[in-house]
Formats: structure tokens, C-alpha cells, sequence
């Protein structure tokens, strides 16, 4: 079987992430990261014995604990995709100076704006859709986890409208330099970006959305009404919920009654990093009155992007179907086919 070369380009949160789960991929070959700064992440990354090309403009030679495999260029000679992981707008400046002249193959993430790709991307929603592109942007963290469960929502019962609140995580765990330390900041802006952004993938979705800022680093929260045609049976959707791959339902009964227990829940489970790449919806914390869904959902920022990514990969590559896909993505990440197990 010919492998698919990957390229990572930037290796921070959501770049050491995909790197690790390109390396896991029977089916992928991971030829190697960029390295720009002298940092942590990039000694792992040589300590891993991942290959580290770097960024024009920056010199990594000579630094203890690294060694250098060749230039940002040299790694674009030997890939088939990359998936760009650089902050917000260094994608959209990457692809029109060195993908489009280039005519690669690019993933971007969800700090890009929709336009920047020709389709927007969550696996078990829209993969046929992405199918053989040239550029997709896999949505942002928020973005994923509203589209993962109102996808299955909108499938069983149809909806009619949603109502969504984000309340985000100040900063990742590490990020020492943002904030809040203390307040709660409301985004001024109605919607906030996140229901447009869903839209991108679930096109036919009417969603609004409000979003804030919170002084947390574990994980976003977002309490969601959905308005459906059907009437929603609460077993019925709790069930759907537990049936799904890429969610998860977590029990207060179980103590787990917080986004700090769910991240030692993740580390307990025995996920890489103690990531927790399922969506996360509290079993008491869904409701049903009359024809509306209310339901309260746990996002880790760090890690739900990391299997799409991964898909997103053999989606542009058009190598495999959503199913395989996805099937052989949460095999080898262990993600749990939740069809299959007890939970
Ligand atoms: N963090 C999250 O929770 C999260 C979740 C979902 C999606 N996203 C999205 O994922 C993307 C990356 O976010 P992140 O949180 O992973 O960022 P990050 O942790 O700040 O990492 C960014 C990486 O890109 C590198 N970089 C900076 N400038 C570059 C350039 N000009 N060319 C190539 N590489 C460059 C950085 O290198 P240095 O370390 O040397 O600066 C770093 O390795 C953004 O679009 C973001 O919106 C983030």
C-alpha cells in the first residue's frame, strides 16, 4: 500500500497533535514538521525522532537537543498534503504564496476563515461533500462539537432552529499570556461567529449563537436548544448520544460533574496527553419541553479536531470512503465505536 507523505506545517497545540496521530495512521507516513522558534514542543518533537524542516527566515542550527532535517521547501518536495497548523491567518497567506503556486494539497484549521478553503469539514458530517478537494479547512474546536451533535439531532428529529451559548476556556493550558484572569468577557457581537461557521457545514441548519469568555483552561461549555420537527424522546436521544462515536455521555451519578473531572476521566481512560477527543454531554443535563432539545455538552479545544484532521487527510486524498475513514481514524487513536461498547 503507497502511503499518503504528510507535511505538518507549525508545531504547537493542534500541530504536535495531528503529528502524533499522522504517525499512528497504517495508511500514513508523517515526512516531517517545521520548527521556526527554539522551544519545548520542537526538542519533543526530535526526542520522537520526527524530522524538523525549518521555516525560512529562522535558525534552529546549532540549538541543544535538536538536529535538522532541511528546509521548510525540502519538506514541500516530499509530501502529497499538508496540513497547516500555523495561528490564524499565516494559512490563508501560506496558501496564497506557496500552496496555490505550488498546486498542493492543504488542510487548514479553524482560525482560517471558511473562504479560505473550498469546503468547510467535520468527518461525520460532510466528508462525501470535501471528497477530492484541493483545500479544506477542518472548522474550529467550538465549530466541531456543536456540528458532531446537532448533525445526529438534525438526523433523528429535524430541527427547526438552535439556540447555542459558548462559554469558552480563557487560553490552553500552557498559554501563560491570555486570559481572563478574572471577569467573565461576553463576546459584543450578535451571533457570535460560531453559528455562521456551523453553517459551513451544516448548510441547511437555521443556528444562533451568543459566546463568552470564562477563566478556565480546561475545556468550553456550551448549553444548546434545539428546536425540532419531531418531538424529542429523552431515552430515545440520550441512547442516540450513547450510540455515537466521537461523543460521549458522561454521568454526574459517576461524579463526573465538571470539566475538571472530565479531564481526569481522559487521563484515567488513558488517552494520549489525556486529551479528550469525544464531545462530552452530561446525561442529566438533558432535557426535553415540548418540541425543543435542551442539552449541555463539554468541548476539550485541544484535541476533537485532531481525528478530522486525520480524516480530512484521506477525504482530500479521496482515498477511502466517510466510514472507512472514520472507522480506521478511531481505531487507531482509540476512540471508542460507540455501538460497540458499554458504557
Ligand atoms: N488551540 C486550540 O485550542 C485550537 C483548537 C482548534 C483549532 N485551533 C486552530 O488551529 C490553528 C493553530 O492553533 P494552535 O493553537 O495550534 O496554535 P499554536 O499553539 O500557537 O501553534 C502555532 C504553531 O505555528 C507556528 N508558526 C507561527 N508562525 C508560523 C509561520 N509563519 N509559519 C509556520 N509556522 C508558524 C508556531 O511556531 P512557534 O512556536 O515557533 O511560534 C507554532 O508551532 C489556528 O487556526 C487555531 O485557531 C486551535
Amino acid at each position: 500500500m503507497k502511503k499518503i507523505r504528510v507535511g505538518i506545517v507549525g508545531y504547537g497545540t493542534i500541530g504536535k497533535r495531528v503529528a502524533d496521530a499522522v504517525r499512528l495512521q497504517e495508511d500514513m507516513e508523517l515526512v516531517g514538521v517545521t520548527g521556526r522558534t527554539y522551544n519545548w514542543r520542537i526538542r519533543s518533537a526530535h526526542r520522537k525522532g520526527i524530522p524538523i524542516y525549518v521555516i525560512p527566515g529562522h535558525d534552529l542550527s546549532g540549538r541543544p537537543g535538536i538536529s535538522i532535517a532541511g528546509t521548510f521547501e525540502e519538506l514541500l518536495g516530499k509530501v502529497d498534503i499538508v496540513v497547516d497548523t500555523s495561528p490564524k491567518k499565516i494559512g490563508a497567506d501560506n496558501k496564497e504564496k506557496i500552496y496555490i503556486p505550488r498546486k498542493m494539497k492543504a488542510i487548514f484549521q479553524g482560525g482560517e476563515k471558511a473562504k479560505v478553503a473550498e469546503c468547510s469539514f467535520v468527518a461525520q458530517c460532510n466528508y462525501d461533500e470535501c471528497r477530492g478537494k484541493q483545500f479544506i479547512r477542518v472548522v474550529s474546536c467550538n465549530t466541531t462539537g456543536l456540528c458532531r451533535t446537532l448533525n445526529l439531532v438534525h438526523k433523528k428529529y429535524g430541527i427547526k432552529e438552535v439556540y447555542a451559548t459558548m462559554i469558552r476556556r480563557g487560553a490552553d493550558p500552557w498559554d501563560v499570556d491570555n486570559g481572563p484572569i478574572n471577569g467573565i468577557i461576553p463576546v459584543l457581537e450578535m451571533p457570535s461567529h460560531h453559528g455562521p461557521d456551523v453553517q459551513s457545514v451544516l448548510h441547511d441548519v437555521k443556528i444562533f449563537t451568543t459566546a463568552m469568555s470564562v477563566s478556565t483552561t480546561l475545556m468550553h461549555v456550551h448549553t444548546i436548544i434545539a428546536e425540532c420537527e419531531k418531538t424529542p424522546v429523552l431515552d430515545e436521544v440520550i441512547a442516540a448520544f450513547n450510540a455515537t462515536s466521537r461523543i460521549r455521555v458522561v454521568y454526574n451519578e459517576s461524579k463526573v460533574g465538571s470539566t475538571a473531572e472530565i479531564m481526569e476521566l481522559a487521563k484515567d481512560i488513558g488517552y494520549a496527553r489525556g486529551d479528550m477527543p469525544e464531545i462530552c454531554i452530561w446525561k442529566e443535563a438533558v432535557g426535553v419541553v415540548g418540541n425543543k432539545l435542551l442539552y449541555m455538552q463539554a468541548i476539550h479545544q485541544e484535541s476533537d479536531v485532531v481525528c478530522e484532521n486525520i480524516d480530512a487527510i484521506r477525504a482530500a486524498m479521496n482515498v477511502m470512503s466517510a466510514e472507512e475513514s472514520i472507522h480506521k481514524t478511531n481505531m487507531a487513536l482509540g476512540i471508542p465505536e460507540r455501538d460497540k461498547i458499554e458504557n
